[in-house]
């Protein structure tokens, strides 16, 4: 570990030492599990092998690994190991101890004579049904689907209307000490790396409009790539659905030091992001098992929508725009209901683009988000190249590349940017573009006059909604094409759910 630089979590087993085994960590996540083996268990042959005695005698199981969820099936009792620390499991005791950055007394920086460390067990507060596949074949197809439950989760609570209190308001438990912080900060800066970026972008717009604070977008590991400036009067919000993401970590310690107001938004309690950020906001999702993200991206618009609510709360101008955003959440979880009815839909186009090289998709305003994360799920599950390309930049560059042959989606829901998309549609007609086009429900005719596209009507909702409804039909577009291309859904090529090294 003296040696050693940059993020890692490492087991060590050796045939000098039978019957033990050393673990320890740094910037990557490490939990033992622990399991008291009752004597029904005991029975099961499967353990005998595996099984270790505790001093008092209780045959016990022991897991080490990097995320609660390979755990949860075995136990919920775990000891979370922190950096530094080295974890000693020999015949069934556990130590765990830690060098402090103290220089030794031979001047290496890690002081010889480790300290040993007490720590109780944590409980995870998750349940095993929440990492099985149910009625679904994939965790993709379970966690698109399961997206009206988890948005209502995330919302639970966090939104107030009627009864006693009549102004509809949001309350967000972790930030309401800071909210006057962050309504005189300079700036608000997003930062975050992939789907958790994208979610990011889509609320920006609303935060912008409701905080009237400047808001600016940061990919974790380009700002640290530049050194970009961060200052005191700055809140930064940290996105990330693991809260363990390196680059996003590593950002975080930056700014840290550069003393912003630090701001979390995690699906997951516990992480490292949720606890070294000053506040935040856990988003409630549930545990997320596919690597290509889905519920946690729209529960992380809903949280931010909310934040952008919470964050303009004392503005009397805007109550009536807040007000309509609160019903509009309230109704959320019925408008997914209804756009998940495209399925079959979806599964049709999957076959008919299942052979093609490549899908461009257009958006601008709430819906440029959708087309980064549209094209992100269709490049990242079903291995397709896929572009997502803000429409108001069609001329300067991807015009060059619509033909007859080149699958094109418009984006073009009803929305202030309306009849702009409308005039992209015309032009990338005009060059023959094979188009796709969504639209809000009853505008076909209005979108493509003529019918010589192919349309995806979805509900309207709020404008600065409109990115949670409008990327589920892309999530099963995604995943009807993995499947049907014969791909791996759940673990797709080369990625990793939780990106702990840089
Ligand atoms: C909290 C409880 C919830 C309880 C509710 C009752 C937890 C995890 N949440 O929810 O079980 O039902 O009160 O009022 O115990 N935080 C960060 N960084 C992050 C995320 C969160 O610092 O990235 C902090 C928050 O500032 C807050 C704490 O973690 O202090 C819990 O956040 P959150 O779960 O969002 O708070 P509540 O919704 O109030
Ligand atoms: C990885 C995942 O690249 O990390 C993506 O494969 C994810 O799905 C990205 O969006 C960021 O992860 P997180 O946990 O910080 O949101």
């Amino acid at each position: 570990m003296r040696h050693l630089e940059g993020a890692y979590a490492l087991i060590f087993k050796s045939r000098h030492y039978p019957n033990e085994l050393i673990a320890c960590k740094r910037g990557s996540p490490l939990l033992l599990g622990v399991k008291e083996l009752n004597d029904d268990v005991c029975n099961g042959s499967a353990f005998h092998d595996a099984k270790f005695l505790s001093k008092n005698g209780n045959p016990k199981e022991l897991f080490l690994s990097s995320d609660a969820n390979a755990i949860i099936e075995h136990t919920k009792k775990v000891l979370v190991i922190e950096d530094g620390e080295v974890v000693h499991l020999k015949e069934g005791g556990v130590s765990i101890l830690k060098f402090n950055n103290d220089k030794g007394r031979n001047g290496d920086s890690l002081s010889a004579r480790p300290a040993s460390v007490q720590r109780a067990l944590s409980i995870l507060e998750m349940e095993v049904e929440q990492i099985n596949k149910g009625k679904y074949k994939h965790y993709m197809q379970k966690e698109i689907h399961e997206q009206p439950e988890s948005l209502t989760t995330t919302m639970r609570g966090r939104l107030l209307r009627g009864g006693s209190c009549k102004a509809k308001t949001v309350l967000l438990g972790g930030l309401k000490d800071h909210l006057k912080t962050i309504r005189r900060s300079r700036r608000i800066v997003f930062i975050g790396c992939g789907t958790s970026y994208n979610a990011a972008l889509a609320a920006r717009p609303i935060l912008e409009e409701l905080s009237g604070v400047p808001v600016t977008m940061e990919i974790a590991s380009d700002l640290l790539d530049r050194q970009g400036p961060i200052y005191r009067e700055d809140t930064a919000v940290f996105v990330s659905q693991s809260g363990e993401t390196a680059d996003t970590l590593l950002a975080l310690e930056y700014t840290l030091e550069n003393g912003a107001l630090c701001v979390g938004i995690t699906n997951t309690v516990g992480s490292v992001i949720a606890r070294n950020t000053h506040c935040g906001v856990h988003i409630n999702a549930g545990c997320e098992i596919g690597v290509a993200s889905t519920k946690a991206y729209t529960s992380q618009i809903v949280v931010m929508a909310m934040l952008a609510l919470a964050i303009g709360g004392d503005t009397i101008s805007k109550q009536e725009r807040r007000e309509a955003i609160i019903d509009g959440l309230f109704d959320l979880p019925n408008k997914i209901r209804e756009v998940l009815k495209l399925d079959q839909e979806m599964k049709d186009l999957a076959k008919l683009l299942i052979a093609e090289q490549s899908l461009l998709v257009f958006g601008r305003g709430y819906n440029y988000a959708t087309a980064l994360e549209g094209a992100l799920k269709v490049k990242e599950v079903a291995l397709m190249h896929s572009e997502g390309i803000l429409a108001g930049e069609m001329k300067h560059g991807p015009l060059a590349l619509v033909d007859e042959n080149l699958p094109i989606v418009v984006i073009a829901t009803h929305d202030a940017c309306f009849s702009k998309q409308q005039s992209v549609i015309q032009q990338l007609h005009a060059r023959k573009g094979r188009l796709i086009v969504m639209c809000s429900k009853g505008d076909a005719a209005s979108v493509c006059p003529g019918g010589g596209c192919r349309v995806i009507e979805v509900p309207q909702v709020e404008d600065c909604l409109q990115p949670v409804v409008n990327i589920v039909p892309f999530q099963l577009l995604a995943y009807h094409l993995t499947v049907l291309r014969g791909y791996n859904v759940d673990q797709p090529r080369n990625l990793a759910k939780s990106v702990t090294t840089q």
